[in-house]
This record gives C-alpha cells, structure tokens and sequence, in this order.
C-alpha cells in the first residue's frame, strides 16, 4: 500500500488571551491509500485541529504536510485552495449544505466551482447508492437531518476526492441513522478507493474502521 499523506512534526499552537495552547504536539502521522481512518479521543484533545491542520484548512504552527509528496503548504493559498478542491473531500456534522439551492445543485457545486460537469452516470450511481435520488429536487431545509448528511456525502464522493475528511459526521443524528450514514460513506469509499479519516466519539464507528489514531492532549498515543 501506497502513502497518500505523511504528517511531521506537526504543531498547533492557539494564542488566546490567557496565554498558548499547544494543540497539536509534534505529530507525526503516515495514512495509506484506501484505508478507513478513526481518529478518536476526549473532548477538547485536538482531533478537529488535526483534521483542520492535515487537510489544509488551518496552517499549522509547526512541521510538515505532504500529500503524495507534494508540501501542502507551500504553495500560494489560491494553488493550495485548487488542489485541495481536487484530491480532498470534507464532511461536517452540520452538513454545511446552501439552504438556497436545491440537493441536485448542492452535490454538483463543488465539480461546478472546478469548472467540471459530474458524469451523469457517476451521479445516478452515487445519489442511489446513498438514497436520495427521490430528494435531488428538495432543498436542504425540506430534508431529515440523516438525509441532509446523505446528500453532503453525495456531494463529497462526487467529486472522487482521493482523500475524505470527516469531523464527527454523525454527531447530529440519531444513533442508528448515524450508524446507517457511517455504513454509506465507508461503502462509497471503499467502492472507490478513498483514504476516509472520520474523527469520532462512537465506538460502534471505530470499530468499523481498518485502523484507530488516538490522540491525547495533542499527541498521538496510538496509530502513528
Ligand atoms: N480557534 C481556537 N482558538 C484557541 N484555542 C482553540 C481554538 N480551536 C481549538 N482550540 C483549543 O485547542 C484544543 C484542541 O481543540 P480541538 O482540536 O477542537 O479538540 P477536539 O476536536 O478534540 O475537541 C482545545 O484546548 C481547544 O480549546
Ligand atoms: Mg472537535
């Protein structure tokens, strides 16, 4: 198996009015193509910013990110935006859907902001995969919040991003549908050979994951 992404140590540092916070301590982290990511730890132990800080969203303070051996950090933050927009897909537990387009138009936006059309069979396939192809026409505020992450998920897969990031995805939704929504994204990837990383507190999910990275104030205590 092949290394898609390889973090060295990789700082966060908050300033805050009441002085530093060391988010991220010297982490070190090798993630393999096609393999399904838990990242799992306490409250307040760092998981968002390492997502945030190994996806390109938030710079880190220290150390190293490389994507297929390219420095995410590097380029120009407009390079950076483009590639990040091509190899690497997000799901949020708010789903973070446009409430003023309707579902078809949110899972093809990303694509569109690329200049690309979806392939129409890729679409039929993704939207029925995940159940919504009765919900394209709807807008978000008309939909469950387990088909609002569904339709988010659609729009992340569509794009064929070689990398999914997820922080907490199922945090807004019931157990069971939560646990449902989980067994959609790791089927998609899997179809499609997507390095997924889904930070989570449901030990359910992290037992479905191919490999678990604890962290611990900062750290990474296991999986590194
Ligand atoms: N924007 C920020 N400014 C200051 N401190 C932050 C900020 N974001 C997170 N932190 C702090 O960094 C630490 C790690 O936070 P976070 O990565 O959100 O943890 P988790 O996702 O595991 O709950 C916490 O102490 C949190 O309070
Ligand atoms: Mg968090």
């Amino acid at each position: 198996m092949s290394t898609i992404l390889q973090a060295r140590e990789l700082c966060k540092t908050y300033k805050t009015s009441s002085g530093d916070v060391l988010a991220l301590k010297n982490v070190d982290l090798d993630l393999e193509e096609g393999v399904f990511y838990a990242v799992t730890g306490r409250s307040g132990s760092g998981k968002s910013t390492l997502l945030h800080v190994l996806s390109g969203l938030d710079r880190p303070t220290g150390g190293r990110v490389t994507v297929d051996g390219t420095d995410l950090y590097a380029w120009s933050d407009d390079r950076m935006s483009a590639f990040r927009r091509r190899t690497m897909g997000f799901v949020f537990q708010q789903y973070n859907l446009l409430e003023d387009y309707n579902v078809k138009t949110n899972i093809c936006m990303p694509l569109r902001l690329d200049g690309k059309r979806p392939d129409e069979a890729f679409f039929e396939e993704v939207t029925q995969a995940l159940g919504i192809q009765g919900k394209l026409r709807k807008y978000p505020g008309e939909l469950s919040g387990g088909e609002q992450q569904r339709a988010a998920i659609a729009r992340c897969v569509l794009a064929r991003p070689r990398l999914i990031f997820a922080d907490e995805p199922t945090g807004n939704l019931d157990r069971r549908t939560g646990e449902e929504t989980m067994a959609l994204l790791t089927s998609c990837a899997a179809r499609y050979g997507q390095t997924l990383i889904v930070v989570t507190h449901n030990p359910e999910i992290v037992r479905m994951a191919d490999k678990v990275i604890r962290i611990e104030d900062g750290a990474v205590t296991e999986g590194a």
